[in-house]
């Protein structure tokens, strides 16, 4: 059996992850294909609880490293739990946020750095990246203005200020920068259909080929 290729999307906060992920991963099963939609934590039990911790709005002196380390272990656990039995069955899998993630929140918004980011990461994930990611391009002022706007409850991360963002979506740079052809890069300041179409068919491509 042809394992699954497996397809993250990234991007600052109210770029749009969500909403583009979950049509795209619709359309896909209209279209035929065998997808599974997943997001972190993933609905994995043990993840979700790791996750509840990390955004508490009451956990404000949750320590950075901390932090950095609860999101690897919640990660380590979709990816047995979830991810990964979907991938060996031959299904693909669409995930909202994976390790890049960290790298631009933990690694630039919490000046931890890029590369101890990768490593406890590559200790969980055992060096498993993504096949391709889609980067929704968006500043981080138009994001956050989207979050504002919608009526989304905002969590302990979504409350840090316009500096943390902007540093955010350095890290994001620099992940698109460093990460070769596995970062497909879609401009997501357009309408949102059209953002949909453009990442459908970017997907569409990555799993028809090869
Ligand atoms: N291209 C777009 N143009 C205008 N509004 C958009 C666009 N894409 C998404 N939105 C709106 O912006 C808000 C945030 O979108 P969404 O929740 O999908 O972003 P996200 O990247 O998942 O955010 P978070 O990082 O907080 O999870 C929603 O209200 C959504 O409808
Ligand atoms: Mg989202």
């Amino acid at each position: 059996m042809t394992r699954g290729k497996f397809i993250t999307f990234e991007g600052p906060d109210g770029s749009g992850k969500t909403t583009v992920s979950s049509a795209v991963c619709e359309r896909l099963t209209e279209l035929g294909y065998s997808v599974r939609y997943s997001r972190e934590p993933g609905g994995s039990n043990i993840a979700e609880r790791i996750r509840d911790i990390i955004l508490d709005p009451d956990h404000t002196d949750m320590d950075p490293r901390c932090e950095a380390l609860l999101y690897a272990a919640s990660r380590r656990q979709h990816l047995t739990d979830i991810i990964l039995p979907s991938l060996e069955q031959g299904t693909h899998v669409i995930c909202d946020r994976f390790v890049d993630s960290s790298v631009a929140y933990q690694g630039f918004g919490r000046h931890i750095g890029a590369e101890p980011i990768r490593e406890i990461n590559a200790f969980a994930t055992d060096g498993i990246l993504p096949d391709k990611t889609i980067f929704l391009d968006v500043p981080a002022e138009i994001g956050l203005e989207r979050i504002n706007a919608g009526r989304r409850e905002k969590d302990r991360l979504d409350q840090e200020g316009i500096a943390f963002h902007q540093a955010v979506y350095d890290g994001y740079r620099h992940v698109v920068e460093t990460g070769g052809d596995r970062i497909v890069v879609i401009d997501a300041s357009k309408p949102v259909d059209e953002v949909i179409e453009n990442a459908l068919s970017a997907v569409r491509e990555i799993l028809d080929g090869e």
